[in-house]
């Protein structure tokens, strides 16, 4: 086991800007969400103020999504998203074990974070599907209840409003569930907190 504690410079300051706003933009866009779902005279944010303020978060989360679409396709960041086909089941299947009962057993992981990976196979997965499927799937859902005029009118005998309602409340609440777990893995770090500082100063601690 290699005891060497090791920082490496990984969260560019453009990642942890996009990072904490978006993170932030989500759990306003949940709660809002929520209250807008759930609504009845009781609730905790008004039904007109969780509308308003869905909309203007969801805006800026497009704006903020722009930023690392763009970030990713022009810095090297974006190579950490791209995900080599050959032999990748079997590394989904080293981490998942290591992850269900590797770790437990305080077994070294199968793949050390590095420059040139940083993200283990699990995670590549979760990130290039949250971030390239649902979160802009989410947005377009969005934009497209925003303006129902440039919505498709009927999909199969089906309202297209409706479908793209039901469609982005799935979506939401599927981003919701990813980001619950996201934040559990953040904390099978160096110890719990490690992570979570990384984000804040760029730096990823290694056992
Ligand atoms: C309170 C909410 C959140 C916390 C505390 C949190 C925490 C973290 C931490 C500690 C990392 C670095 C560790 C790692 O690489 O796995 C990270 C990375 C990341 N998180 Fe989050 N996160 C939150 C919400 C979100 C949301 C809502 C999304 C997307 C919708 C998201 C997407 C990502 C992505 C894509 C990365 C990798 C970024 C990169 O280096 O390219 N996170 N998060």
């Amino acid at each position: 086991m290699n005891h060497l504690s090791e920082r490496l410079y990984l969260y560019p300051v453009w990642i942890r800007i996009w990072h904490m706003t978006n993170a932030f933009l989500c759990l306003v866009l949940i709660l809002t969400g929520l209250s807008i779902q759930f609504s009845n005279p009781g609730t905790v944010v008004k039904f007109n103020a969780a509308v308003s303020v869905h909309n203007i978060a969801g805006i800026i989360l497009t704006i903020s999504y722009g930023v690392f679409f763009i970030g990713n396709l022009f810095t090297s960041n974006g190579t950490y998203y791209v995900i080599p086909v050959k032999g990748f089941i079997v590394r989904l299947q080293k981490q998942f074990i290591y992850y269900t009962i590797g770790i437990f057993k305080k077994e070294d992981a199968p793949f050390p974070v590095s420059t040139e990976t940083k993200f283990n196979p699990l995670q590549q997965v979760t990130y290039v599907v949250l971030m390239y499927g649902f979160i802009p799937f989410v947005i377009l859902s969005g934009w497209g209840l925003l303006y129902p005029e440039i919505t498709v009118k009927s999909f199969f005998g089906f309202s297209g409003l409706d479908l793209t309602d039901l469609l982005h409340i799935v979506a939401g609440f599927t981003v919701s569930i990813i980001m619950c777990v996201h934040v559990y893995f953040c904390t099978i770090g160096k110890n719990p907190t490690s992570n979570f500082k990384s984000m804040i100063n760029g730096y990823h601690e290694s056992h």
